[in-house]
């Protein structure tokens, strides 16, 4: 085993075209915070790298429908992006972009060293270009008609409308979306990074060697070996981004999931000189703090990439966590369904560790979680406010008055008092055993289970009424009430830095090292300690629901949106409508189409006869839970073939502004093959 001396902690780029919010907090950077300062506490060379990702095809659409340069998009997110950071005390070593100009050199040098080598494939394929804008276009820039379920405004790459995934030139009609007019196909040529030749290097490295990292890390993993890796391309024709350096590559750039995690070597590179030895050197841990859409990026392409330049270190862990939801609702950019940090710090000055702690106590670690703002609010007022802070107060405060601030000499210990004390070591103990498994709800749970020791220590105790009676308890109860108070100083470090850095000033501690932590004395007696000053205030009702309120305007403003963007359509005949022969129907079997997302093949019982219907349901409803389920059934659509099979009619679905869908069936259960008019 590799002696370990110090640890590179990488956190996901965020894209600079948008601010960045609470899931991005919760998912990535508050977690990798916590790590790095426990690390910093504990004495260890550690560094915490992070940055903007700012290439990629929607920067440039963002851009381009705004009028404005690519530039210009990532200059203000990337400021927005920082200072948000910054005010969340996300202690970062160094916050880089991938604009810089170290950005391209690193990346530049990093392709040429695998193209050198002979480490891509360079094939040429048919894609489309724009001939009056005079570019190669890239999926999203590409629009037309669905092949498969016929509807218009399917992207290059997908059709939301029936969720098939698509290659450009499958699209019926397709038109460019910079100038409007039809794209032609030509031949362009593209390096390959081949992922089928690393895939049992990968094998061994992942699912023998790392059976250690958390399950859904490794699940993913397995999933996507188990699959067949292929070889993915590296380059774009595009015209932001690092540009291939290579001859015969105008007018193409290396491809956004290639030069972002290399934007990890060039933030080092761009701290310090001695960047090599936290990325090359064995005795160095790489960490990778991301959340789970990026795993693939970051435990296969990344790690071919670095394997097969052959001078770096590859990832000991990769952390990734699930996704935050918002009350009940997936966290949205488009919709404004989203806490962002920026605007959160507005309404809640100061208050930053209360969403750090929240997002920690309740971090999306092993399942998507919600955060709701009574669930915040309560954890302010019943753990910080009313456990924490109201012990460290008490302990601060009583000491003021009955010491003038100092430390007292201890009488003779009870065995009340010794358990207390051994409480210390204990709750010190499970806390860095969770931090030490990247278990962060774990860790704070316990951290804040000290407090809990604290304030019922002082609750039963009650030196506030025993002053008048024994005065020599008191100086007791007090010496054990300050230690379990300079300990959580030092425990609560990581979690709620802006609050124990207060408590820190309050106790006169100076600097503080987490060996103390878990001690019986870290206060000596006689040392003098300052005024109390309180670390968190109660959130009232009207602030939780002024959030409320603030999401229920988006919510609304979504709907408007949705009805404009979705207008009704023209009025048809009644005979118009008579054509259409749609009957209740039963659900008798359905499974996954192999291959796809969201196709689910179902055999209906129609009252007519039983027949096959292929429906892109398959991202609500799990098959087994639906069979039996009533439903409504075109019965007279023409049969169409999809993914080979030939379905024979439609199922109605109502669909919301989110995509999200539900059957259209009766309300009672009636016989399969009734009209529906
Ligand atoms: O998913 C994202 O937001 C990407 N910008 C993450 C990139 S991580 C790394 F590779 F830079
Ligand atoms: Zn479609």
């Amino acid at each position: 085993m590799t002696k370990i001396k110090r640890t590179l902690v990488t956190t996901a780029l965020p894209y600079a075209n948008g601010p960045v919010h609470i899931g991005h907090l919760a998912g990535v950077y508050v977690p990798a915070d916590i790590y790095v300062r426990y690390l910093r506490l504990k004495g260890e060379d550690v560094l915490l790298i992070g940055g903007s990702d700012e290439h990629g095809v929607p920067i440039t659409l963002k851009a381009r429908n705004e009028g404005i340069t690519p530039q210009d998009v990532v200059d203000k997110y990337h400021s927005i992006i920082k200072q948000s950071f910054a005010d969340f005390g996300i202690s970062f070593d160094v916050y880089s972009r991938t604009s810089s100009k170290t950005h391209y050199e690193t990346a530049s040098e990093f392709f040429k060293s695998l193209y050198d080598k002979g480490e891509f494939l360079e094939k040429e394929s048919q894609q489309y270009y724009d001939e009056e804008a005079g570019q190669f276009l890239a999926d999203r820039y590409i629009t037309g008609t669905c092949p498969h379920c016929h509807k218009d405004g399917a992207y290059g790459d997908q059709c939301e409308s029936c969720g098939t995934s698509l290659n450009a030139t499958d699209l019926l009609h397709p038109r460019s979306t910079i100038s409007g007019s039809t794209p032609v196909q030509r031949t362009t040529k593209h390096w390959y990074l081949p992922l089928d030749k690393h895939e049992a290097f990968l094998r061994q490295w992942i699912l023998e060697e790392h059976k250690e990292w958390k399950p859904n890390v490794y699940g993913q993993c397995k999933s996507w070996i188990d699959l067949g890796l292929q070889p993915r391309a590296v380059s774009r024709d595009l015209d932001w981004g690092v540009p291939v350096p290579v001859e015969g590559a105008e007018g193409k750039v290396l491809y956004v999931w290639f030069d972002a995690p290399i934007g990890y070597i060039s933030a080092t590179r761009e701290l310090t000189p001695d960047w090599e030895k936290y990325w090359k050197d064995p005795e160095t841990r790489l960490l990778h703090f991301i959340g789970k859409d990026n795993i693939v990026f970051h435990c296969i392409v990344f790690p071919s990439m670095l394997k097969a330049e052959g001078t770096y270190n590859l990832p000991d862990n990769v952390p990734a966590n699930e996704f935050l939801n918002l009350e009940g609702d997936k966290i949205s950019t488009s919709r404004n369904w989203a806490v962002w940090l920026h605007e959160y710090l507005l309404d809640f000055k100061d208050k930053q560790d209360v969403l750090r702690y929240v997002l920690t106590a309740n971090a999306p670690e092993t399942k998507d979680n919600d955060f709701t703002w009574k669930d915040f609010q309560a954890r302010n007022n019943n753990e910080l406010v009313a456990i924490f802070g109201n012990f460290v107060n008490r302990s601060v405060v009583l000491t003021q008055k009955y010491y003038n601030g100092v430390v007292p000499q201890p009488d003779e210990l009870q065995d009340f008092d010794r358990e207390t004390l051994e409480g210390i070591g204990v709750f010190a103990q499970k806390t860095q055993e969770a931090l030490d498994q990247f278990k962060f709800r774990e860790a704070v749970k316990e951290a804040m289970n000290l407090a809990r020791l604290g304030n019922k220590y002082l609750a039963d105790t009650e030196p506030w009424k025993l002053i008048k009676t024994d005065a020599a308890r008191v100086e007791t109860i007090m010496y054990v009430a300050l230690q379990i108070t300079a300990n959580l100083a030092i425990l609560m470090e990581p979690f709620l830095p802006f609050a124990a850095e207060k408590l820190r000033k309050m106790l006169n501690m100076g600097q503080v090292d987490w060996k103390l932590c878990g001690q019986k004395q870290v206060l000596q007696t006689g040392h003098s300690i300052g005024e109390a000053e309180l670390l968190f205030q109660k959130i009232e009702d009207s602030e939780i629901q002024a959030q409320l309120d603030k999401l229920q305007a988006s919510k609304k403003a979504n709907e408007a949106a949705a009805r404009t963007a979705n207008p009704a359509k023209e009025n048809i005949s009644f005979d118009e409508f008579s054509k259409m022969d749609i009957r209740t129907g039963t659900i008798l079997e359905a499974e996954k189409v192999a291959k796809t997302k969201k196709l689910l093949k179902l055999k209906i019982d129609t009252g007519l006869d039983q027949r096959t219907v292929v429906s892109g349901i398959a991202e609500f409803f799990e098959p087994e839970t639906i069979v039996g389920r009533q439903v409504s059934i075109l019965v007279n659509l023409a049969p169409r073939n999809i993914k080979g099979i030939e379905s024979q009619g439609m199922i109605l679905m109502a669909e919301d502004a989110d995509g999200r869908l539900d059957f259209v069936a009766p309300q009672s259960p009636v016989k399969n093959g009734s009209e529906v008019r």
